[in-house]
């Protein structure tokens, strides 16, 4: 198939479109650089043995867009395109909204007449700070704790409730949990804009010394070691569940929609990260234990069960793994 990637050069989309070549789909990608930049499509260059196609575009031109799906004879879409900083919505939240909310309307709009199934870049963050783990797909939501998480929750609704009506839409919203590493190349991966406000680009950076000292968030947390714990999952896994989920789509009638918790199905504390970083690769991390980060959730993790049984998908790689590329590729980046 071939299949619009929004937002295609950045850190997720990028590992996406070498799982969708690989799978023999035909990626095209839209991006408009405001979170990456051309050095992105350099590396894809290299793992894919061939240039990208690529348009550089703010999705929200929707009569370009439409045009390079017409042109393009466009099957399907992926939307990754979206501001993603939880603090800077905080300060920002029109820019939020004006991107992750108005701008996917505008694109529901421009394809819902077409008979299209779409994959939506959702997010744990729907869940708020969840009272029961591992959470499921049916766990409530609670309410959201930044403009970017109700961005996320407002844009699972727009597409549910569209999809039921469009007759032609057909869609599946992944919710990521927490995505690290990098393509076991080096030559793509998370290209942070400033000082990383992640846990896993913080930690590499620090350790290639452009960092002085990891500041480990709070150890005082109702967790085994007091630090907070996530599900860690690694970017090809994930990029692995947008081809599940796209085929999967393609056997679906009209008006389907559904959604995915994606991770890995297990929890690691901050101090865990740390050590199985220093056991993996070999290097040792400087940090300190400093206060809690305001809007922190102490635990959250995924079932998956859902994604296994209806979609097939698993993840398979390890956290040691994941740990490892991502260095492997912070290596590359100097
Ligand atoms: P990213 O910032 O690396 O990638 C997003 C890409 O979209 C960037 O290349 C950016 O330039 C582009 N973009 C943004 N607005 C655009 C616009 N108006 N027009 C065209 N291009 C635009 O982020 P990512 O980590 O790859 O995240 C991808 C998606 O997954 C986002 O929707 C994000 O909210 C969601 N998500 C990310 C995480 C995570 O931890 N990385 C977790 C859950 C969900
Ligand atoms: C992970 C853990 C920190 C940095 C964010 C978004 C969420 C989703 C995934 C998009 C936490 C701790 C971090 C540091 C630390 N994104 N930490 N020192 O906060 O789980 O989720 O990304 O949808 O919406 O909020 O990810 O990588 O920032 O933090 O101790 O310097 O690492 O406290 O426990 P988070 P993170």
């Amino acid at each position: 198939m071939k299949i619009l990637v929004t937002g295609g050069a950045g850190f997720i989309g990028s590992h996406v479109v070498v799982a969708l070549v690989e799978a023999g789909h035909e990626p095209v990608i839209v991006d408009n650089f405001s979170n990456s930049n051309a050095s992105v499509l350099g590396g894809l260059r290299k793992i894919l043995g061939a240039k990208p196609n690529f348009y550089q575009l703010d999705y929200r031109d929707s009569e370009k867009l439409v045009g390079i799906i017409q042109a393009e004879n466009i099957q399907g879409i992926i939307h990754f395109a979206a501001f993603k900083a939880v603090g800077e919505s905080v300060a920002q939240p029109l820019k939020y909204y004006d991107n992750n909310v108005a701008g996917f309307i505008s694109l529901l709009q421009a394809v819902e007449k077409l008979s299209m199934p779409i994959v939506f870049s959702s997010s744990c963050t729907v869940y708020g700070s969840p009272k029961t783990l591992p959470v499921t797909e049916e766990t409530p939501w609670q309410p959201p704790t930044s403009p970017y998480g109700a961005s996320k929750q407002m844009d699972e609704q727009i597409l549910r409730n569209t999809t039921k009506v469009s007759g032609n839409l057909k869609s599946i919203a992944l919710r990521y949990f927490n995505p690290i590493g990098a393509h076991p190349s080096g030559y793509i991966g998370e290209l942070p804009i400033g000082t990383p406000n992640n846990l896993v680009p913080f930690l590499t950076q620090t350790v290639a010394g452009i960092r002085d000292r990891l500041t480990v968030f709070g150890n005082d947390y109702d967790t085994p070691d007091g630090s907070c714990i996530r599900d860690y999952i690694h970017v090809m896994d994930l990029a692995d569940a947008h081809i599940q989920a796209l085929e999967y789509l393609q056997e679906q009638a009209p008006g389907y929609c559904d959604v995915f918790n994606i991770g890995v199905g297990k929890g690691h504390s901050v101090l865990e990260v740390i050590k199985t970083f220093e056991q993996a690769t070999g290097e040792s991390v400087a940090f300190d234990i400093g206060p809690r980060r305001p809007g922190d959730v102490p635990a959250v993790y995924a079932n998956v069960d859902k994604a296994h049984q209806v979609l097939g998908w698993r993840a398979t790689r390890s956290l040691e793994k994941a740990l490892r590329d991502a260095w492997h590729w912070q290596q590359k980046l100097r």
